[in-house]
């Protein structure tokens, strides 16, 4: 579902709201993101375990991967709240996917279940991402 949000207390309520679809049976570690974009549509995202641990995916991933499949890839704020005092940052997968459709100044909002936190941007939680260009840039062990 989209929601035209005023960022980011509203996306923060909206986000404590639906945390329970986090399917965490496995961690018990219930995570809830939402992405804004560009056009001011947001996305809701869960973590999403499995029995086999690799399939598992985190609450950010879902909610850039549903923006991304409805069309909206270009992305404005990231929240990320969890049940936690020191508030949860996205982990390294999750940083190298926002490579890919981030800017360096992408805000991440960081919440607990009381409240929006801090706020970091993209290139401070990863600074030196891998991106495209490294895949066109040629060694001298290319022939
Ligand atoms: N998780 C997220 O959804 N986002 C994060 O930023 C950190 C970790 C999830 C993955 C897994 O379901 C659970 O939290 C424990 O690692």
């Amino acid at each position: 579902m989209n929601h035209k949000v005023d960022w980011p207390q509203v996306a923060f309520q909206i986000t404590l709201e639906n945390m329970n679809r986090s399917y965490s049976p496995y961690s018990n570690f219930q995570v809830g993101s939402y992405l804004l974009t560009e056009e001011g549509v947001g996305f809701f995202g869960c973590n999403i375990e499995n029995a086999s641990y690799g399939a598992t995916i985190c609450a950010e991933r879902v909610a850039i991967y549903k923006s991304i499949s409805e069309g909206y890839t270009n992305f404005k704020s990231i929240l990320i709240v969890a049940d936690t005092i020191e508030p949860t940052p996205p982990c390294a997968l999750c940083l190298q996917v926002m490579a890919e459709f981030c800017p360096p100044d992408f805000p991440i909002i960081l919440a607990n279940l009381e409240s929006i936190v801090c706020e970091h941007r993209f290139k401070d939680l990863l600074t030196h991402p891998f991106g495209p260009s490294y895949l066109k840039e040629k060694g001298p062990h290319s022939e």
